[in-house]
């Protein structure tokens, strides 16, 4: 009988064990980078297939699959034969006989998820048009780092709430049981909720005694058709000292990077709270790291 295959594809359905275990993970990985003996990945390859840009996902990965003793292959998803029609589930099943895991960009949840079921590889959603759950992950680790234990805190993302980093955010309030307030224009809230999110219009409402303030950019990749209606849409949904002087003292601001200054976030604020805000970028190799570990440790049927 196979042994059972981990993989990590969103949050949605994700366990707040799992969570426990890979930021515990990603926390040891951080703190001894330069000591610690482990290579779970020794002798495998892990192949990053992206149909989309990316600067920190892509090198964070490379990097951290380096570190865990492994080869990281990375295919653009257009110059693959998946960009001339290959279905993805024939892709998945070559890959699958090739290397040990995969990391996936694309724009289709369902695209990660075929990957998954046909290669029988562990498989990492590294960003789809629905969720973006490796970041989140290493959001969590920065806020912990910084403030303490989440639960219970209000977490403020204001701009797109429509879009895939708010939507890991709904999953993660549930997951670990703090308050998500989403503040977006019409048009532009979660299409997904439970009973830890507010959504709202408001986004002075939204913005008080917040823990942490937190935005992603007005136009996600694939949506630039939209790009002008989009920065019209938004104006008044930016981060900035006005709405910080409504949130508590000792709130954080947080960006999940590329930032659009003076869109999505003021300038000032940007270099203003920049140590924290690329400490979160940082955070991306050590919570991926502990993401990798995860799957390359499989339970015991
Ligand atoms: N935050 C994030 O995923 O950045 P990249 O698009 O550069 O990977
Ligand atoms: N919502 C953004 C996140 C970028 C990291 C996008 O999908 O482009």
């Amino acid at each position: 009988m196979s042994s059972p295959l981990r993989h990590f594809l969103g949050l949605k359905n994700f366990e707040e064990k799992a969570v426990r275990e890979i930021l515990s993970l990603a926390a040891r990985y951080k703190a001894e980078r330069e000591s610690i003996s482990w290579r779970p990945l020794a002798g495998q390859t892990w192949a990053l297939i992206f149909t989309k840009s990316s600067t920190r996902t892509r090198v964070s990965f490379e990097v951290g699959i380096r570190e865990l003793g492994g080869n990281a292959l990375f295919l653009n998803g257009n110059d693959l034969q998946l960009g001339r029609g290959e279905p993805i589930k024939d892709t998945a099943r070559v890959l699958g006989r090739m290397v040990h895991g995969a990391i996936i960009r694309t724009f289709a949840q369902s695209d990660v998820e075929t990957f998954a079921e046909f290669s029988r590889i562990p498989t990492v959603n590294a960003l789809t048009d629905d969720e973006h759950p490796c970041q989140i992950l290493a959001d969590i680790l920065t806020i912990e780092e910084k403030l303490g234990p989440i639960a219970g805190r209000k977490v403020v993302f204001i701009g797109d709430c429509a879009c895939n980093v708010a939507r890991s955010w709904v999953y993660a309030a549930e997951i670990l049981k703090f308050n998500l307030v989403l503040a977006g224009p019409e048009g532009y809230l979660s299409p997904v909720t439970n009973s830890y999110v507010t959504q709202t219009h408001d986004v002075k409402e939204a913005a008080r005694d917040a823990d942490v303030l937190y935005t992603d950019v007005w136009v996600s990749m694939g949506m630039e058709a939209e790009k002008a209606q989009r920065l019209a849409t938004f104006q008044g949904y930016q981060i900035n000292h006005d709405l910080l002087a409504l949130a508590k003292k000792h709130v954080l601001v947080l960006h999940c990077l590329p930032a659009y200054r003076d869109q999505e976030i003021s300038e000032k604020l940007l270099e203003e709270r920049a140590q924290d805000i690329f400490d979160q970028a940082e955070n991306r190799l050590h919570a991926q790291k502990g993401i990798m570990h995860w799957l390359s440790e499989p339970p015991v049927e």
